[in-house]
């Protein structure tokens, strides 16, 4: 194989790998699904068992990708061969690539529905009387509107890829990443100066832990990992576009901590609104498509509000799914020498035409559910994805790095850089033994909890 150290696009500096990253992980994760869940798995108390998570799991996984990456200078798929070469680990690298392909093809129906929502949320608000669950329901249960919407929002996605790396990633990042940190700010103080705010303020809080068990602990490493953009590869691709001597275990730091923090944000601008204004909090998916239009509909400047946040939820996704796409686009051009315009359009159009099952789900495929696995065809690619193969894909890489590729060598690796934390052995440990024995029982166990109910 030719080295490809030589032709390969680079980060431009350290800030723009930190926000490309950043913009992968910060998402529809955390603004559309973390509210939820939280309220679903009992507020505050999830939050305790996702924050262990994120830093037990999280951290020490991102930094393990990214290492991948970075010492391969190759795609997932590659990756793996270059460490490893004549043995089958390539096929973690594919899982990954397989589960980048599953979940672009339903974020961009849910992604579409916000873009929808930009301007539904504009008439919605505008409309006394309106019933905002009926809005919502029209807009699911059509056959074109979720299949168009979600094709602007792909057409959106390839037209960065095909841009590359730094003109198109890296320069997209770091203009929509601090316009989205404003605009969720804008909405925390808009949402905590309304009367009775405190309620909800009490009960994202505050945790009540006689709602836990194992399908909590699941819900709460699947959102971690899907949050975090993990088990697939994503920081693979990224950490291939580092440099030799870029420092990697303090700008996973900053990752994790944005990522954790607009999460947290989320839920305090939400909650505190949601309580305020007297509704549940436990709506489940339709809680920020619902819920928060008839929040919006009561709130003065409500208008500006909606439309403000629903633009926050569409640049959220759009960083995230360029990443989601890059993944597969950097596969075709490393592996089998396509360029990168022929493959993110093509594959564009493929993973969307794969999607087109999930858009229907509300409207001709109603109805279509498996028990335990989902209400509908978007949970169930949902589940699969996010309980199964993210928590399998990171469990395998840390296995690899811990008994294949070695944690010494990734050890060096992650120390070449000059500045920033250090890693060892603390770390190594954990790759080994604590992380596939946590996401390993998790699993079983979640899945266990999952079919009994
Ligand atoms: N992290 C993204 C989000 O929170 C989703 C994602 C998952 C992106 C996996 C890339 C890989 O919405």
């Amino acid at each position: 194989m030719s080295d490809f150290k030589g032709n390969r696009e680079h980060w431009a500096s350290r800030v723009g790998f930190i926000l490309a990253a950043a913009g992968s992980a910060v998402g529809l994760g955390n603004i559309w699904r973390f509210p939820y869940m939280t309220g679903e798995h009992g507020g505050a108390a999830f939050i305790v068992i996702y924050l262990l998570a994120v830093f037990l799991l999280g951290y020490p996984l991102m930094v393990n990708e990214t290492l991948i990456g970075r010492a391969s200078q190759r795609d997932p798929v590659g990756a793996f061969k270059f460490l490893s070469p004549g043995r089958s680990w390539w096929l973690v690298g594919a899982l990954g690539v397989f589960t980048g392909f599953v979940i672009l093809s339903y974020y961009v129906v849910v992604a579409g529905w916000s873009i929808a929502y930009i301007y539904k949320v504009f008439i919605a608000v505008s409309t006394p009387g309106i019933n905002h669950e009926a809005v919502f329901k029209s807009l699911i249960t059509s056959v074109w509107e979720p299949i168009i919407w979600a094709a602007v929002f792909m057409i959106l996605t390839i037209s960065i890829i095909s841009a590359g790396v730094v003109k198109g990633i890296q320069r997209w990042s770091l203009i929509l990443m601090p316009i989205l940190f404003i605009i969720i700010l804008i909405l925390i103080i808009r949402s905590n100066t309304l009367p009775g705010a405190s309620d909800g303020l009490f009960y994202y809080i505050k945790p009540d832990f006689s709602h836990v068990s194992g399908r909590t602990f699941l819900a709460a490493l699947s959102q971690a990992f899907f949050s975090l953009s993990l088990g697939m590869g994503v920081f693979i691709t990224y950490g291939s576009y580092l440099k030799d001597h870029d420092e990697i275990p303090g700008s996973n730091g900053w990752i994790i901590t944005l990522d954790t923090l607009v999460a947290l944000m989320a839920g305090f601008a939400i909650f505190p609104a949601v309580f305020a204004l007297g509704f549940k909090p436990a709506a489940g998916p339709g809680l920020v498509f619902i819920t928060l239009p008839a929040v919006f509909a009561q709130m003065p400047l409500g208008i500006f509000f909606g439309v403000l946040f629903f633009i926050l939820l569409a640049i959220a996704a759009l960083t995230s799914a360029i990443s989601l796409l890059e993944v597969v686009t950097a596969w075709l051009m490393d592996e089998k020498g396509w360029s990168r315009k022929k493959a993110s359009i093509l594959m564009g159009i493929i993973i969307f035409i794969a999607g087109i099952p999930a858009a229907l789900g509300y409207s001709i495929f109603n109805g279509f559910s498996f028990p335990g696995l989902g209400t509908d065809i978007l949970d169930t690619y949902d589940w699969f994805a996010n309980c199964l193969f993210l928590p399998v894909g990171g469990l395998l890489a840390a296995i690899f790095t811990g008994y294949v590729w070695g944690t010494k060598q990734a050890i060096d690796e992650a120390n070449k850089g000059k500045t920033g934390l250090a890693i060892g052995k603390f770390w190594s440990f954990l790759i080994r033994y604590i992380i596939p024995l946590l996401i390993f029982g998790i699993i079983i166990m979640g899945i266990y909890d999952s079919f009994k109910r």
